[in-house]
């Protein structure tokens, strides 16, 4: 970690003291040395549950264990099964299982090898084991590298209830090789570019007082902005964006920029990260999680861009180059199918949004300049019905 320069590294410190702090590596080919990463943060003498999930572990379990053993740690895989229900207090259950039987003590760790599934479940289960033990998280999705994996927020789902049952519990740091998003499917690296365009919609919101000087001087002017680099680089290579370091390292500094100013969600700052989530979580919950998370964040995008645009609050060019960008992603099909739904019903799912203040839907509005956004509750359900029926054409 030492030789790393200060271009790939990011720090966040939390006030008021800074006695918490985490760090996020971002380094392509970071999983072959992940033992010698690691000693940056633990000591060798520290005992590793790993909790990764079948997938996962058929590409990288062997060579993150040979990794960590020829620095002379001592660890424990534990494999859960792939997909959204491993996130359970069952499976809770049996990574604390693991640990007591790893004898993981206060002093130890936990290391999180996956995606947001994993890197929820294990975060959770770190907060809550021995009353807390540091957590590492290792994110091998775009989205969890992005997104999930920094910020510190954990759950398990409680039945029905998405997130039911959690824990705010910052990790010690975040590892992320962005090499390991090869493997990753073309229908999952494309969801995690909708939380990707997100960042280049809420850039500049994000950026303010005490924002670590690097990042403000990257943003200097218009041209630097994260969104005129997505439509340039989109444009010219779609997909294979995703893969790109720089704009994984830029969307995690900003993600860690919001969250060491509104750790825990109290100033209404970490509320932008949620712009397209609203919409989103309508589709998502009335699809029954057919849409990937991203995949339907990139629809609630749309759909919040478009209503900035009947507002009259954004230029008409901000949901054409949206739709571009998405088109050229390959997520048009995720749009076409979110026409089907009908709009009483997504309004329905979106009154029950968490979010939501004294019984009005809450939304993140993009405004007349390109990154900045702002929290809206008088929009009027007729309105949102409109928005919400819109057809994309043919
Ligand atoms: N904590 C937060 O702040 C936060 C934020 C957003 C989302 N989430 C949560 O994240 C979860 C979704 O995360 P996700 O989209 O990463 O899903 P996921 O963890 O289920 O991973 C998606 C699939 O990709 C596979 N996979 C992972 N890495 C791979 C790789 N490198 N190569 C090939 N396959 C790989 C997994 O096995 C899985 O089948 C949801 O539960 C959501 O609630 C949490």
């Amino acid at each position: 970690v030492s030789s790393l320069s200060p271009a790939q590294l990011i720090c966040m410190e939390f006030p008021p003291a800074a006695e918490r702090f985490c760090e996020i590596v971002v380094e392509a080919g970071l999983l072959s040395r992940l033992g010698e990463c690691l000693r940056g943060y633990l000591s060798a003498k520290t005992r590793l549950l790993l909790v990764t999930d079948a997938c996962v572990a058929k590409l990288y379990l062997d060579s993150a264990l040979e990794s960590l053993v020829a620095t002379g740690f001592e660890v424990y895989p534990y494999v859960v099964p792939g997909g959204e229900g491993s996130k359970s207090l069952a499976q809770a259950q049996g990574v604390y299982e693991a640990a007591i039987q790893a004898g993981l003590g206060r002093q130890d760790a936990m290391l999180a090898l996956g995606g947001g599934v994993v890197g929820d479940l294990t975060g959770f289960c770190a907060s809550t084991y021995h009353r807390g033990i540091p957590v590492i998280q290792i994110p091998t999705t775009l989205l969890a590298q992005v997104d999930s994996a920094i910020g510190g927020k954990t759950a398990v789902n409680a039945g029905e209830i998405k997130n039911g049952v959690g824990t705010f519990h910052q990790p010690r740091a975040v590892l992320v090789d962005p090499q390991v998003l090869m493997s990753l499917s073309e229908r999952e690296r494309a969801a995690g570019m909708g939380e990707v365009l997100k960042y280049g919609l809420i850039e500049r919101s994000c950026l303010g007082a005490g924002t670590a000087e690097s990042l403000q001087s990257l943003n200097s002017s218009p041209e630097n902005s994260l969104w005129e680099l997505l439509k340039c680089r989109i444009d010219a290579q779609g997909l294979t964006v995703a893969t790109d370091p720089e704009l994984l390292r830029r969307c995690a500094a900003l993600k860690a920029s919001v969250v060491c100013r509104d750790e825990f969600e109290t100033l209404g700052l970490r509320y932008f990260l949620n712009l397209g989530h609203t919409f989103g979580h309508a589709y998502e919950s009335l699809s029954q999680y057919d849409f990937l998370h991203g995949e339907a964040v990139a629809i609630g995008l749309l759909k919040a861009v478009q209503l900035a645009v009947r507002l009259g609050q954004a230029h008409a060019s901000l949901e054409t180059d949206l739709r571009r960008m998405l088109t050229h992603l390959g997520l048009s099909p995720s749009l076409s199918q979110a026409q089907h739904y009908a709009p009483e019903l997504l309004l329905a799912k979106m009154r029950q949004d968490k979010k939501n203040h004294h019984g009005r839907i809450r939304l993140i509005l993009p405004t007349a300049i390109t990154g900045f956004v702002e929290t809206r509750d008088d929009i009027d359900d007729d309105l949102l019905l409109e928005i919400l029926a819109y057809k994309e054409s043919a």
